[in-house]
């Protein structure tokens, strides 16, 4: 791991740790007394996921769903199933949880794919958000932190894999 390749942090670990407290506050609202499903968008979504499920103080089943929409860095629009995710959710209250949108190609296919199984109702968090990337208009109901149209790594993000175990994101710096 090259870290001469990185940014100064974009957010800190500790800007990070108060964008989780306040989305997870903001669920809690949202769904007071109900049990919540949360799925994650694996690989990148692990580091949020953990840090949220922690935060709620809800009920809250756990499942993953595993996908691969990019080559490299750049995004196919082609989303492909590699593990589903196995909780039955038709009824229940689910939350996709994701790393970053980006162009949303990957949010768009999955909303499609969750909503034909009938939950009970379906919102979507992310831990980051690039809106100037987006080609794909996709309602997120949980935005973190936005950043800038730049290549960001850590905190479960990678370039080619690496990275992903910083406690804090920078920008990638090819
Ligand atoms: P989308 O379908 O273009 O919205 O792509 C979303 C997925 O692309 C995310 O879940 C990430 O896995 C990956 N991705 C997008 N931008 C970045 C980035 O800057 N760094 C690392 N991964 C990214």
């Amino acid at each position: 791991m090259d870290k001469s390749k990185l940014s100064a942090a974009i957010y800190t670990e500790a800007e990070i740790r108060q964008m989780v407290k306040r989305v997870a506050e903001q669920i809690e609202k949202d769904y007071a007394g109900e049990e919540v499903v949360l799925i994650g968008v694996l690989k990148g979504s692990v580091v949020f996921i953990s840090d949220l499920m922690r935060a709620l103080d809800l009920d809250v089943l756990l499942d993953f769903i595993v996908v691969s929409s990019y080559q490299g860095t750049k995004s196919t629009g082609v989303v492909k199933i590699i593990k589903d995710a196995d909780i039955e959710i038709s009824g229940k209250h689910v939350i996709l949880v994701e790393d970053i949108v980006d162009t949303g190609l990957t949010l768009a296919y999955l909303r499609d794919l969750f909503l034909a199984r009938k939950p009970a109702s379906l919102a979507i968090c992310t831990a980051f958000d690039k809106p100037d990337r987006r080609q794909v208009a996709v309602p997120v109901d949980y935005i973190g932190l936005e950043v800038p149209n730049v290549c960001v790594v850590g905190y479960g993000l990678d370039y080619e894999q690496n990275y992903r175990n910083l406690p804090y994101l920078a920008a990638y710096e090819f």
